[in-house]
């Protein structure tokens, strides 16, 4: 099989090609970023990194003629980044995912969106399920921006559904594991391990009784990989995460357990603090799995204190390389 990976040069995108280089297929990334994540896919015969935009209509398209399988994961993430650029994060997800969906209903290759639970906004209820309502705050409020441009995402791509485009749409909760983004920026584990390597305290915001479900690298790429190959999946949203919700400050905890500190502590901060004033975080998000278990076939193997005993040893090894 030949597979292109949009954004496959980045964290969830560099493990994906790594199941499907084991698989045996050959693989076509295309991604604006560093080759830090592929580095060690670089030299296989049937890895290929194309240093390049989804903005370039005229090689997507060649890509698209000449694979069998479409995974559009490029975005702009992170919270960091779609607060301190709106332009971006609507530019890239709502327009260039637009690229990639209009080469992909050329050829008629199936395609498989990486959307997230952000979708799902403040809504309060627990857990979410795929047809659950999307609560959000105001559009003078960047942080609903990313939200947004994944829903406009979503919503194209079951528009090209019901136009006949074989695509299905994944919602991501909290991946975390090796690779992840640059410590000290991007995610709660990044951050953290930033800190626990820098010996400083660990930041919780709030009281940190806000909840997060985090799932492991590998049981989403499980269920990425599932979803490209089963066509029972498409036409679908389907949430990707473990339905066991953990606080930021149970984490924080767990992290300064497996690591070992001595010298960081918890420290507890405002939210202005670190994302200012314009920003609102979201109390409770926990995926209602049974899409991920019955459609996808997938369940999650590994749990939050053996990934984050993995990814905490990746990071360390890392750091002293
Ligand atoms: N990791 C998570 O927990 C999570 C949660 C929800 C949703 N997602 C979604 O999964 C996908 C992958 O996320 P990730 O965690 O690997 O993030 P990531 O930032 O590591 O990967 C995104 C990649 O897209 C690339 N990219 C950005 N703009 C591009 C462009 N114009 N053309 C080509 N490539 C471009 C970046 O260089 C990067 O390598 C994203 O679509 C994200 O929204 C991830």
């Amino acid at each position: 099989m030949r597979v292109l990976i949009t954004g496959g040069a980045g964290f969830l995108g560099s493990h994906l090609s790594d199941s499907f280089i084991e698989r045996g297929d050959e693989v076509f990334v295309l991604d604006t970023g560093s080759i830090a994540k592929v580095r060690h896919l670089l030299d296989h015969p049937r890895f290929h990194y194309i240093h390049d935009s989804i903005f370039n209509l005229e090689l997507l398209d060649g890509l698209a003629a000449k694979v069998d399988l479409i995974y559009h994961l490029a975005a702009v993430v992170g919270v960091e980044h779609y607060v301190a650029d709106p332009y971006e994060t609507l530019n890239v997800n709502v327009n260039g995912t637009q690229n990639v969906l209009k080469v992909a209903y050329k050829y008629n290759r199936k395609l498989v969106f990486s959307s997230t639970s952000e979708i799902y906004g403040r809504n309060p209820k627990v857990p979410w399920r795929e047809d659950d309502d999307r609560v959000l705050g105001a559009t003078t409020i960047d942080r609903w921006c990313y939200s947004t441009s994944k829903a406009v995402g979503e919503h194209f791509c079951f528009a090209y559904h019901k136009l006949g485009l074989p695509v299905t749409v994944l919602r991501y909760f909290n991946v975390y594991g090796p690779r992840l983004d640059r410590v000290d920026v991007g995610r709660l584990f990044t951050i953290f391990m930033g800190q626990l390597l820098r010996n400083a305290d660990l930041t919780v915001i709030g009281d940190g009784s806000q909840t997060r479900c985090f799932t492991f690298v590998s049981d989403a790429v499980a269920a990425t990989v599932a979803a490209g190959l089963n066509d029972a999946a498409n036409g679908h949203a389907v949430n990707v995460g473990v339905d066991v919700e953990t606080s930021v400050l149970e984490f924080a905890q767990l992290m300064l357990e497996l690591y070992g500190s001595t010298k960081s502590k918890i420290r507890f901060v405002s939210q202005e603090e670190v994302y200012g004033a314009g920003y609102e975080d979201i109390p409770r998000r926990v995926p209602d799995n049974t899409k991920m278990r019955n459609l996808l076939g997938v369940e999650p193997k590994v749990s939050l204190k053996e990934g984050t005993k993995m990814a905490i040893d990746w990071f360390r090894r890392e750091a002293n390389r």
